[in-house]
């Protein structure tokens, strides 16, 4: 893939972002992205992630300071986001890329889920967005025509089993989305959540079966699965000025995934995997 040229579209903006934790991260490549296309920002993870990650070096290289937070505590998001107002004063745009189940970590099958680490799951992967926008908003922090975007997945549309209850925490997130979108559109302001495909990070390849649901997809989707980076340059448009009427989605950066059946390859793939068995079934 060619290198993307910078268009300066987040020239003078501001703003967070959460999740970033090594360099294959989806919130690193973002963060690369905006610092490329000319914006300022902070950068947030939790104080433990912070530890086992690799943040100091992205911060060096993008000049962003880095604020701790753990979104399961509500005051931890209040504090932030009043440290967030001394280090910038306002700012124009959210990246909420924070994924995390306990019951997955643990290898736990779905119907035999731990209700504490499933709550545990909605509240990290999902509550975290309503309490940062809620934050966000009665601390004065964001501003009226911002941008915020939640990082989903196809989970919350379709059962994917191995992804178990982060299904459930995608289908809440961009529920979420919807609702505090349509209460912050009177200041301009746009949520809308990037379902990206499948990629290869830390919280991706923690999936059992991760493999087997990159490749399916790869063979599925006609563009093919999009990179981390290429996720990174879609969310730059929804944080310009670009789009700025487009609230309240859930928009698919897939490579046509969601709306293709099968494709040839895989039709082929699948005639020669089963070849013979409907000879053996007659
Ligand atoms: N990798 C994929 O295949 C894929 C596909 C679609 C959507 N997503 C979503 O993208 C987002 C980013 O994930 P990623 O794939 O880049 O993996 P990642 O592991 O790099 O990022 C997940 C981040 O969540 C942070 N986090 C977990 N608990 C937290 C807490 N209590 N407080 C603050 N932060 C916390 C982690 O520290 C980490 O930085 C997630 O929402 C994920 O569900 C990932």
């Amino acid at each position: 893939m060619p290198e993307t040229k910078g268009y300066g579209l987040l020239k003078g903006k501001k703003g967070i972002i959460f999740g970033a934790l090594d360099d294959r991260s989806i919130a690193w490549r973002i963060a690369l992205a905006c610092k490329r296309e000319g914006a300022d920002f902070v950068l947030s993870n939790a104080p433990i992630a912070l530890r086992l990650g690799t943040l100091n070096a992205l911060s060096e290289e993008t000049s962003a300071p880095i604020i701790p937070c753990d979104v399961s505590s509500e005051s931890d998001v209040e504090a932030m986001m009043n440290e967030v107002k001394k280090e910038l004063g306002s700012v124009d745009f959210i990246l909420h890329a924070i994924g995390m189940s306990p019951n997955i970590r643990k290898k736990i099958e779905y119907n035999d889920i731990n209700y504490s680490w499933f709550k545990q799951t909605l509240d990290i992967s999902a509550i975290s967005l309503h309490k940062i926008l809620h934050y966000a908003e009665t601390t004065g922090l964001i501003n009226d025509g911002g941008s915020v975007v939640a990082l989903s997945y196809i989970g919350a549309q379709r059962i994917f089993s191995k992804y178990s209850d982060m299904n459930d925490a995608k289908a809440l997130l961009e529920s979420i989305a919807r609702n505090y979108g349509s209460r912050l559109a009177h200041r301009g302001i746009r949520v809308n959540t990037v379902s990206q495909a499948p990629t290869k990070t830390s919280a991706g390849t923690g999936i059992k079966g991760f493999d087997g649901m990159y490749t399916f997809a790869e063979k599925i989707a006609p563009l093919g699965n999009p990179s981390a980076d290429e996720c990174a340059d879609y969310c730059v448009t929804l944080f310009s000025d670009l789009t700025r009427k487009v609230t309240m989605q859930n928009l698919y950066h897939d490579g046509g995934f969601v709306t293709t059946g099968i494709s040839e390859e895989m039709i082929e793939g699948l005639l020669r995997l089963y070849a013979g068995d409907e000879e053996n079934e007659s």
